[in-house]
């Protein structure tokens, strides 16, 4: 849409979280296209200003709210901020989570990290969505959209906790559309996997690996954009998805389809299968 065509319709007021860089950077930049107000909610200061001034010389609005969205100060600040300058939020996207802080075998796993991954991926999206629903609920409609991941539906080695957690935002999804239905407010979420974004990068991820032989990991033949992600939330906020509630949808150039069916390189069998003479 462009911005001449997007500013036909009546703004709305999108609330997106981690939205400077990576998928939530692509998220805001294409609400802001869309002719929407987006609240850009970051912790880092630099990246932050940088979107907010790309998307204002593209003629986009953004407001930026900084701060660690695990913190109920934070949350208190957004809910503020969303309540004074625009009444309520008419879309929410919980983008913010990361597997990082943990990334060890269960077994060998301190608590603290359990603690740590609760917050950065399931306890916010609670708080948040807890905050901004009220408005939401007063004006009898919204949209909310969790960012969780293709590792709720799959198992990862080495990333226990975090699977669970992000299965916990799916399954909230889930139970909150129900909940949320009689009050004209929608709730679904995507599952990524393999964005190439700071937290993932492809190049980290394809070292010592041959490029080449990237379609026999990924269906799709290549790592997503933040734009990959970013077209199906505006979609799932959008009126084409007037009747969805309550999914997640993976947006994943097909791992989960190819979960345990991974081709071998060598083109002769499969990646589950014991070896074959
Ligand atoms: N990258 C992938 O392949 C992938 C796969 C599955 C799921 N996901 C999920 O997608 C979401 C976005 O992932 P990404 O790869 O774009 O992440 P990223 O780490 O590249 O970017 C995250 C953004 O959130 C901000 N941020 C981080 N912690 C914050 C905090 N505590 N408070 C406020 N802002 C914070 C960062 O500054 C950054 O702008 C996450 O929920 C992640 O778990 C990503």
């Amino acid at each position: 849409m462009s911005l001449d065509d997007a500013a036909r319709r009546h703004p709305r007021t999108v609330v997106v979280t981690g939205g400077a860089l990576g998928i939530g950077g692509g998220i805001s930049r294409r609400f802001a296209a869309d002719g929407d107000h987006v609240v850009l909610v970051d912790i880092d200061e630099g990246a932050a200003a940088a979107t907010a001034a790309d998307i204002t010389a593209g003629g986009g609005r953004c407001t930026v709210l900084l701060g660690d969205i695990t913190q109920n100060d934070t949350v208190a600040r957004l809910a503020a901020l969303v309540d004074d300058a625009h009444g309520h939020a008419d879309v929410l996207i919980n983008n913010v989570g990361d597997f990082r802080p943990a990334k060890s075998f269960f077994a060998k796993s301190p608590p603290q990290q359990w603690q740590r991954l609760h917050e950065l991926n399931l306890w916010h999206v609670f708080a948040v969505t807890h905050a901004l629903l009220p408005g939401m609920i007063s004006v009898g409609s919204g949209s909310i959209v969790n960012v969780s991941t293709v590792e709720a539906f799959r198992g990862i080695p080495g990333n226990a906790v975090y699977s669970a957690y992000n299965a916990g935002v799916s399954a909230f999804t889930k139970s909150l559309a129900v909940e949320l239905g009689p009050s004209g407010i929608r709730v679904n979420a995507i599952a990524p996997d393999l964005a190439d974004t700071a937290q993932t990068p492809a190049e980290l991820m394809l070292a010592g690996r041959d490029p080449a032989l990237l379609h026999s990991w990924l269906p799709a033949g290549r790592f997503g954009r933040p734009e990959d992600f970013a077209g199906v939330v505006a979609f799932l906020t959008s009126p084409d998805a007037a009747f969805i509630t309550g999914h997640t949808i993976p947006v994943d150039g097909g791992t989960l389809a190819a979960s345990g069916w991974y081709g071998k390189a060598s083109g002769r069998g499969w990646t589950n299968m014991p070896d074959q003479a």
